[in-house]
């Protein structure tokens, strides 16, 4: 069995993929790439190889990717900026014979109309992996309902509104568990070169519903409150929002540049990112978590939060 490189194993869809890995016995085959190798001291004494590489220092990668045969490229957090970043990678995985590379996309980016800043960051990095000549999966992921649900949630509950530029357009936000599960498929199965999946959750929702939906299972009243683009920049900015991204900065524990949210706000209001796939279910053998679930597991904290 060949080894398994992954980028961004300190984060945590990196460290959702290595326990399922780790659990099913392939410690001693995985090398784990960080810029800070003592992140992950603890996958060392669990038997994994740990590197210290940065997209930054493409020579950092040429090493750290040295004997594997596969790799998951997780995709970097400079929103706008991480082309550059995930050339370095690339080429050094090519460089180095990697055979077949998966990379973390994202939905509905064939689109040159969806207005989403990340679009450019993934059709051009699905680009340069297409000419790489290695053997490659594409696994577009919907939006995380993480993000929405536990990062953003508590502050939609202290303040009783959900607050957005989406208006009435829809997704169907996966669990990055789920995402996870899929690049386990991927990176540990077989037939899935020249592949590209849409890994997304089992429902088309508008925030709108979502928000009734967190009413409704933590008995706290909630107002969707649609708002356009400018309204939505000048909440992020009175908040002290960057515009643009910020090296491992955290706002009100939200880690996204304002840039990248409202754009993305924009993409979901105008249908580019509603899109639903059973390709959870065809990867996992299960079928993709709702977000209702995930609203349910975490109402505790949800009420917690609640002004
Ligand atoms: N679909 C969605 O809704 C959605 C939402 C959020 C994020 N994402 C994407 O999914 C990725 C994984 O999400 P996550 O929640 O696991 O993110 P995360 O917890 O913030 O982890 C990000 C990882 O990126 C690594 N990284 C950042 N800059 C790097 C650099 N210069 N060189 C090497 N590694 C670097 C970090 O590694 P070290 O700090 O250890 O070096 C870290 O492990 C994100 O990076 C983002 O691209 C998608």
């Amino acid at each position: 069995m060949s080894r398994i490189v992954i980028t961004g194993a300190s984060g945590q869809y990196g460290r959702s993929l290595t326990d399922r890995l780790i659990a099913m016995g392939r410690a001693a085959d995985l090398i784990l790439i960080t810029r800070t190798p003592a992140k992950l001291e603890e996958r060392m004494a669990q038997g994994c190889t740990v590197r210290y590489g940065d997209f930054d220092k493409p020579e950092t990668l040429a090493s750290a990717v040295q004997g594997a045969g596969r790799m998951l490229l997780i995709s970097g957090t400079r929103v706008g900026a991480r082309v550059v970043q995930h050339k370095a990678a690339i080429d050094a995985a090519a460089a180095a014979g990697v055979g077949h590379i998966a990379y973390t996309s994202f939905i509905g980016i064939d689109d040159p109309a969806n207005p989403a800043e990340v679009r450019h960051d993934h059709i051009e990095t699905e680009r340069l992996i297409r000419a790489s000549g290695m053997a490659w999966t594409m696994l577009r992921d919907a939006h995380y309902a993480d993000a929405m649900i536990l990062m953003a949630g508590p502050g939609v509950m202290a303040s009783g509104q959900w607050v957005s530029n989406s208006g009435e357009g829809r997704e169907a936000m996966v669990w990055r568990e789920d995402c996870a599960a899929c690049a386990l498929a991927v990176l540990t199965g077989e037939g899935h070169e020249g592949q590209t999946y849409n890994i997304t959750g089992p429902d088309l929702q508008t925030f709108g519903e979502v928000t009734a939906i967190m009413a409704e299972v933590t008995g706290v009243a909630l107002a969707y409150v649609p708002v356009d683009d400018e309204a939505q920049y000048a909440m992020f900015d009175a908040m002290g929002v960057p515009r643009q991204p910020v090296d491992d900065q955290s706002v009100n524990g939200i880690p996204w540049n304002s840039d990248d949210m409202v754009t993305f706000g924009q993409a979901i209001r105008e249908g580019f990112l509603a899109i639903r796939s059973d390709h959870v279910e065809r990867l996992t053998g299960r079928p993709a978590r709702s977000v209702r679930q995930m609203i349910e597991e975490n109402a505790a904290m949800l009420r917690g939060a609640a002004g």
